[in-house]
Formats: structure tokens, C-alpha cells, sequence
């Protein structure tokens, strides 16, 4: 089987990429990225000597694709992956929409050409946001829980947040490429007779990130405090009571991401020294810069 994977040197693909190897030896990995991503470059070496072909292109163009060979299937790592993305100073809306939006559709009409499947790596944030920041909470051991007893809006449970929770705007510039990248996927899958899946995955964090806020909280955290720079909470009072889950590969290697209990912000830094200390290795900063 050959696996195309775009955004290989990012994050989440050059751990999928590495993942996918250990467990199927024998497979074919052909890998994509632009090397926006300051750091993506530390993984090219490695991953070549893995036995990935690697290709410099932008998803942006649709001619980069068009030299590509054939593929059986297509996992997409390749974004920008910021909330803040279209929004704050480093990019603008036009460029989040050319690398997450037109970056897809290229994507699924390379896929179209080759009759090759997709699985898409799309976002929580595609939740709608004033439901959320609405939620009944009380604080429990300096956390946010669920206030018993109050109506909780359709797609929320004690489990969490399922697929039935609103997608309305506002969702996020981010949010909304995704979301959009998410209904076009279907459609191409629906229209084209092709096998389309979509994770729409929380906070991804562990070794191989470079600490940017724009890689999420926890990677900035585990840097800024390694740095010894103060670690601030924003909103909701400013206590850090916000609560998130965090995926990390080593927790659940078979599937990739595994699934760390959510906890409250004040409390995460001792859940990750924990972990780190039960898990060696899990916590390899060796790549930060
Ligand atoms: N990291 C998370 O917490 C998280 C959470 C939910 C969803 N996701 C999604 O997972 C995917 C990967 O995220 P990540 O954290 O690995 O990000 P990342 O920035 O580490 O990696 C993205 C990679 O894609 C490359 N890239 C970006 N635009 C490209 C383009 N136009 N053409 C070719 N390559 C391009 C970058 O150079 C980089 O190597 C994204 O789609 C992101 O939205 C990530």
C-alpha cells in the first residue's frame, strides 16, 4: 500500500508518519510540505532516512501535485494550524484560506485523479464558540465541571462534546477552513464514490513540538516554564480553571493519539511532570529551539 502524507514534517505528520512505519514496515510513505512551519525542516533528514520519499511542494499550487505518483490513500497534515491563523499579525485571512481551504481542494482533486481515500485531520474548533464559552460550569478541584443539574445544549454530555454539538458561526477563522475543508471532503467522498474520514482532534501535543503559542497550550506551557518564563491564564477569570484534553501519541501508540483525563489549567504542569516521569522519553524537549 502507498500513503501519501502532506504536511510529513509537521507535528502531527512526522509522528503519524513515524507511527505508521513501526507498525507496517513494508509500507510505501511518500511525504509532502512546504516547510512553512519553522522547525518542519529538523524532520527531513530523519524521515528520509526512515525510508520516506520526500517532496518539496505547496498545497497551494495545484501543479505540485501533479508530478506526484499514484496513491492509495491521503492523510492530511498540512495547515495552518493557529487558531489565532488570519487573524493576528503573522498571516493573513487570504493566506489560512490558500493553505487550509485550496490547500484541500487540490488535495481532493489529486485524490479524484487517483481514486485514493482521505482522511482528513480537521479541529474541535470547528465548535461552535458561544454555546461553549456559555456552559453551566462549577469549579472542582480547581477545575471546571459541569454544574449538576443544568440543561446542557444538544452534543454535550458528562463524556464530552460529540459531533451533534452546534457547528454554527462563530467557530473561528481557523475553525471555519477546517469546517468548510470538512464539507467539501464529504462531498468529493459522496459525489466521487471515494472513502473520506474526518478527526476532528482536540489539543495534539508532545515531543517534536517547538513551544510556539501557535502550537497550543501545552507545548507553550511545558517551554515557558522550562525557560523559566511566568505562565499566565487568560479569560474565564483569569484563574485557569479552563479545562482541555491533551492527545499524545505515546498513550495510545496503535491509534496514534491517545486520550490524557482533562484537567484544570492550574493543575496540568504536575499531571504532565507525572506522566513524563511514568513515560520516559515522552517528554523529549531535545527538539525545541
Ligand atoms: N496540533 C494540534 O493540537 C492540532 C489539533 C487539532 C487539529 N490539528 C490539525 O492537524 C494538522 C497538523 O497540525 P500540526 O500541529 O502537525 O501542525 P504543524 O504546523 O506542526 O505541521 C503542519 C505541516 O504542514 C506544512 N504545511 C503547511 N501548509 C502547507 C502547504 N500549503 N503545503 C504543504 N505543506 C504545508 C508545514 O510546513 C508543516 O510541516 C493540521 O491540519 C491541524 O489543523 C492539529
Amino acid at each position: 500500500m502507498r500513503i501519501l502524507i502532506s504536511g510529513i514534517c509537521g507535528f502531527v505528520g512526522s509522528t503519524l508518519a513515524r507511527a505508521l512505519l513501526e507498525h507496517s514496515p513494508g509500507l510505501e510513505l511518500l511525504g509532502l510540505d512546504n516547510f512553512s512551519r519553522p522547525g518542519s525542516e529538523q524532520n527531513r533528514a530523519p524521515l528520509k532516512q526512515m525510508g520516506v520519499r520526500l517532496f518539496h511542494g505547496d498545497l497551494r499550487n495545484a501543479s505540485d501535485l501533479e508530478t506526484l505518483p499514484a496513491v492509495d490513500w491521503v492523510l492530511d497534515a498540512a495547515a495552518n494550524p493557529s487558531v489565532l491563523a488570519g487573524v493576528e499579525g503573522n498571516s493573513s485571512p487570504r493566506q489560512l484560506l490558500e493553505h487550509n481551504l485550496l490547500g484541500t481542494v487540490n488535495l481532493l482533486e489529486f485524490c479524484r485523479r487517483h481514486r485514493a481515500g482521505l482522511v482528513l485531520l480537521s479541529t474541535s474548533r470547528v465548535y461552535s464558540i458561544p454555546p461553549l464559552a456559555a456552559l453551566p460550569v462549577e469549579v472542582v478541584d480547581h477545575a471546571f465541571r459541569p454544574a449538576p443539574g443544568a440543561p446542557l445544549p444538544p452534543g454535550l454530555s458528562q463524556a464530552g462534546i460529540s459531533e451533534a454539538f452546534s457547528t454554527q458561526a462563530p467557530v473561528s477563522l481557523y475553525g471555519s477552513t477546517k469546517l468548510a475543508s470538512e464539507a467539501l471532503a464529504l462531498e468529493y467522498g459522496e459525489s466521487f464514490g471515494l472513502p473520506v474520514f474526518i478527526n476532528r482532534c482536540g489539543v495534539l501535543a508532545g515531543a517534536g513540538q517547538f513551544g510556539r503559542p501557535d502550537q497550543g497550550i501545552f507545548s507553550y506551557w511545558i517551554h515557558s516554564w522550562i525557560s523559566g518564563r511566568p505562565l499566565r491564564y487568560l479569560g474565564f477569570g483569569g484563574k485557569g480553571h479552563q479545562v482541555r484534553d491533551l492527545l499524545t501519541r505515546a498513550t495510545s501508540p496503535r491509534c496514534c493519539c491517545g486520550r490524557a483525563p482533562a484537567t484544570g489549567a492550574a493543575a496540568i504542569l504536575a499531571e504532565i511532570a507525572a506522566h513524563a516521569a511514568a513515560h520516559p522519553g515522552w517528554l523529549d524537549l531535545s527538539a525545541a529551539h
